[in-house]
């Protein structure tokens, strides 16, 4: 008989792609066990749940200890005889145990890896693959096909993830004319591998050195020097443009706002003009995707701009949101929006993060499931974004492990759906997936 209460938890501390200590949580279940590491985030939206960090001199006060320590000697013990298939009532304990409303006590950090590491040794228990096992305790019931993200990949890096000057943080291509996941992928790594040499023939050996997520991170200025290349990449590479790839963005707007102006391209604009900036955009460039246009709390900016475009455009929620249904509640009514950017991390728990991607599914937001910048070799956000039949997925470019890992995981689930792996053949055809 296959034993299935939570025996032992076991933390430690690991590097993230950035070389920043993360935490990573073993939970047992007889000598059986499984494992989930926590990114971080840069570019992090204020009102996210809190990330423990110990302060002091260790790793420039960025160490983990305290995180650990929580799991080690409260949570290890506290939920212990748990039966692991009880996602719901774990995580209500955990934040039961943490008991404030952002899990300062015990750190979301702490929370998120026991939380991940009990759904992984769940689905490893009752054998079936982790996307699958996610589908059954989000949506309550099974099914035979599964649709594969569209892989939003960030192949130029600027703002907080890079060191140039480029106030955009990431410009993203989106490989819409694919049949599958795998050609997707393929083609994305094409265009990003042409990117490279057009990169180093325009800018010179400087240019092709990468950013946080993977992208290039050339010492560009302006927004258009960077979509002009990437579009040129795109077609040097033997695609078409609007056919087979569109384009998106993360503009993560709060980090260049600067109290009543945005600084962007060498300019200041007003909020106006931002807004103009964007329609200009949108106009000459087939953008699809438009991620935190404004400042975190400028809620009517941001329907404003969503009421304006038309409606096969996404504008998404990232640091206005930040995976927490309160708020997103807010963003729902108000139209700020219509798509949710899902990052576990952001809300500390699997059962909240589910129950943000329900919400936003239930009122007809799309959800895209989000790495963070500082991410790790884990790649359980494959498989959510399977699970919850997201259609979309992003994680940086095709280069760096800690990126193409997620990617690889996906081919891999692929393979083993066979006939079953369905992939979105136009945009927002994942809306009839759920
Ligand atoms: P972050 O960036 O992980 O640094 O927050 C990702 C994003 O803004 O989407
Ligand atoms: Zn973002």
């Amino acid at each position: 008989m296959t034993d299935f209460k939570i025996s032992k938890i076991k933390s430690r501390w690991i590097l993230d792609s950035r070389g920043i200590p993360t935490i990573e949580s073993d939970v047992f279940a007889g000598k059986a066990y499984s494992r989930a590491a926590v990114p971080s985030g840069a570019s992090t939206g204020v009102l996210e749940a809190l990330e423990l960090r110990d302060g002091g001199k260790a790793f420039m006060g960025k160490h983990v200890l305290k995180a650990i320590a929580n799991v080690n000697n409260i949570l290890g013990k506290k939920l212990v005889g748990f039966d692991v298939r009880e996602q719901e009532i774990i995580d209500a304990e955990m934040i039961s145990i943490d008991g404030t409303e952002n899990k300062s006590n015990l750190g979301a950090n702490a929370i998120l890896s026991v939380s991940l590491a009990i759904a992984r040794l769940a689905s490893q228990l009752s054998e079936i693959p982790l996307f699958n096992y996610i589908y059954n305790l989000a949506y309550k019931k099974s099914r035979d096909d599964y649709l594969l993200p569209l892989p939003c990949c960030n192949i130029i890096n600027g703002g907080e993830h890079a060191g140039n000057n480029l106030s955009i943080q990431e410009f993203m291509v989106l490989p819409v004319g694919a049949k599958t996941f795998s050609q997707a992928i393929q083609n994305v790594a094409e265009v990003y591998q042409t990117l490279k040499k057009l990169l180093l023939k325009k800018y010179g050996p400087s240019a092709i050195n990468v950013g946080d997520e993977g992208g290039f991170a050339p010492n560009l200025n302006l927004t258009s020097e960077a979509v002009e290349i990437i579009i040129k990449a795109i077609e040097t590479a033997g695609f078409l443009l609007g056919t087979d790839f569109v384009l998106g963005m993360d503009a993560a707007a709060s980090e260049f706002f600067e109290e009543d102006f945005y600084n962007i391209d060498g300019r200041k604009l007003s909020e106006e003009e931002l807004l103009e900036y964007y329609m200009d955009l949108i106009h000459e460039y087939p953008f699809k995707s438009i991620e935190d246009p404004f400042n975190e709390k400028d809620f009517r900016n941001f329907s404003n701009l969503t009421a304006k475009v038309d409606e096969s455009i996404q504008i998404v929620d990232d640091d206005i949101t930040v995976t927490n249904i309160n708020i997103l509640e807010k963003a729902i009514k108000e139209k700020a929006g219509n798509a949710l950017l899902l990052k576990v991390n952001q809300i500390g728990s699997l059962t909240e993060a589910i129950k943000a991607a329900r919400m936003a599914f239930d009122n007809g937001f799309n959800v895209m499931v989000s790495h963070r910048s500082g991410e790790t070799e884990d790649t359980f956000i494959a498989d959510l974004a399977v699970g919850l039949c997201t259609g979309q997925l992003k994680t940086g470019a095709t280069c760096r492990s800690e990126r193409t890992g997620k990617f690889n995981q996906l081919l891999r689930i692929e393979e083993i759906l066979g006939e079953n792996a369905k992939y979105p053949l136009k945009l927002n055809s994942w809306k009839d997936f759920h």
